[in-house]
């Protein structure tokens, strides 16, 4: 280490030490680059440096004009609240906004914030390459496209129906169709639920893909204020569906996205039983079912059901590869409507990754691979947190998700984090702003972090810019308002 380094090294530790031992206290100002610089007898630059360390760590803050304060650190940032919804079901109209967030977040060099996806390097790539070309050699009537192969593959269905034992299944394999995506699935049960016009009680904030899919098909959405702990809310459920104008309640129970909630069992009975009741069909998405940090397996919504109205639909997306390209639902008493449409629109499903996907699950190696993968998920949830919580202001708040792998913050209310997005991407750093998970336009103070990819210094530099951003806009407002 050159003679330089070791100086603001050496800074940075007093500094730091004084911090760690509350002679400095969070809130307090540090003296200033001069005063230190005369002092200490260095260079400025090298005081800069050490202070740029200090704050690096978390440490210290920089304000604009005032210098550097000891951080409130270590102390968690605060949950968001649910928020009230509008009383009344609206068009949606998302995704011309969303596609060019989606686009501009997908450019070469920017940290990867935003779409909701794992790292390769958290996926078994080698494992499924070596299932693929087994079963291409040991199955060539696939390849060659033999009657059979154009069936729900009958080895894949068992899995899935010994998966479901784990939460209180069995699912009836009779009521399985396998499908190209989860997306396919939300789509079918939307079509055989619902007609155009109709409206679907969405969770708020909604995952902005089911705010899509409602918008194709001419679909209103009706926000029911959602608990970033315990998810949708029961009792604003109860009284939006009393006067049976809603057709269908569309939902993330486990993990949600955005929030990372998981439902309470208690509740997902109340919903099964509710919607039976009121004829509102109940289509869940337990993508991220098999990802909870807990010491269990969530149970579905599904688990709940006694007269077949509930859709469960999943992939493998979030837990094997978003390149598999496969998923299912579990229709119900929708179930021959569902293969219907699904025939109708893309024929069936993959053979050969079926049975690639069929041999994984019957070997062990998904569940081998789902033990580690939940560990990473939860570490790297973790330490976005911990980055929020000492690169953002200090009054920000952020979910403590269950599950699944990303983050929910809500910024200072003056923040428009729409705004924000365009600023941060031209410093590289992309992340999908919250006004895209409502259809009524909720949420333009809140943004969503990908939490997908291992920790880096580069991801925490990202975090570290956004949040600087955040507090230089923070502080122009402050300057405005005097
Ligand atoms: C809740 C949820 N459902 C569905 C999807 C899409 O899944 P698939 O790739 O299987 O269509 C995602 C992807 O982010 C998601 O977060």
């Amino acid at each position: 280490m050159s003679k330089e380094a070791l100086r603001y090294e050496q800074l940075a530790e007093e500094l730091g030490g004084l911090i760690a031992t509350g002679t400095l206290r969070p809130g307090d100002r540090l003296p200033s680059v001069r005063r230190l610089s005369e002092e200490q007898r260095l260079s400025v630059s090298t005081v800069v440096q050490a202070l740029r360390r200090l704050e690096d760590r978390g440490l210290v803050e920089a304000r604009p004009q005032s210098g550097f304060f000891v951080r409130h650190r270590g102390l968690p940032c605060s949950e968001p609240c649910a928020r009230s919804t509008p009383d009344s079901a609206v068009a949606v109209d998302v995704t011309q906004r969303l596609g060019r967030v989606l686009q501009a977040s997908m450019q070469p060099g920017v940290a990867p914030l935003a779409a909701a996806l794992p790292a390769p390097s958290l996926l078994p790539i080698a494992a499924l390459h070596r299932l693929y070309s087994g079963v291409a050699r040991r199955h060539p009537d696939l390849l060659a496209g033999s009657s059979h192969a154009f069936m729900d593959a009958p080895a894949l269905v068992r899995q899935l129906v010994r998966r479901s034992l784990a939460w209180g299944g069995p699912l009836d394999a009779a009521e399985i169709v396998i499908t190209n995506s989860c997306t396919e699935a939300l789509g079918l049960c939307l079509r055989v639920s619902t007609q155009p016009g109709d409206t679907v009680a969405v969770e708020s904030p909604a995952y902005y893909l089911m705010l899509q899919l409602l918008e194709s098909l001419g679909l209103k959405a009706l926000e029911i204020p959602t608990d970033p702990r315990t998810g949708l809310s029961i009792e604003a459920f109860d009284l939006a569906t009393r006067q049976g104008k809603v057709a269908a309640c569309l939902l993330v129970p486990n993990a949600s996205n955005p929030l990372g909630c998981i439902m309470p069992d208690e509740h997902k009975r109340r919903l099964a039983r509710l919607a039976a009741e009121r004829g509102v069909a109940v289509i869940e998405d337990d993508l991220y079912g098999d990802l909870f940090f807990g010491a269990q397996r969530p149970w579905p919504i599904k688990a709940f059901d006694q007269t077949g109205n509930v859709m469960l639909c999943s992939s493998f997306s979030k837990s094997l590869t978003p390149a598999l390209r496969i998923g299912f639902v579990a229709a119900g008493r929708y179930r021959s409507q569902v293969a219907l449409h699904k025939t109708l629109s893309s024929g069936a499903t993959n053979p050969i990754t079926q049975h690639v996907l069929g041999e994984y699950l019957e070997s062990g190696g998904y569940d081998r691979h789902l033990r580690t993968l939940r560990r990473a998920y939860e570490q790297q949830v973790e330490a976005m947190r911990a980055a929020v919580t000492r690169h953002f202001p200090a009054s920000t708040r952020l979910t403590q998700p269950q599950g699944g792998f990303v983050l929910w913050v809500e910024l200072p209310e003056e923040v428009d984090a729409t705004a924000l997005h365009a600023q941060a991407l031209a410093e590289g750093v992309a992340f999908v702003p919250g006004e895209l998970f409502s259809a009524s336009g909720m949420y333009r103070n809140c943004l969503r972090l990908n939490c997908g990819n291992p920790h880096t210094p580069e991801i925490e530099d990202a975090v570290r810019r956004l949040g600087k951003l955040i507090r230089e806009g923070d502080a122009r407002e402050d300057e405005q308002a005097a």
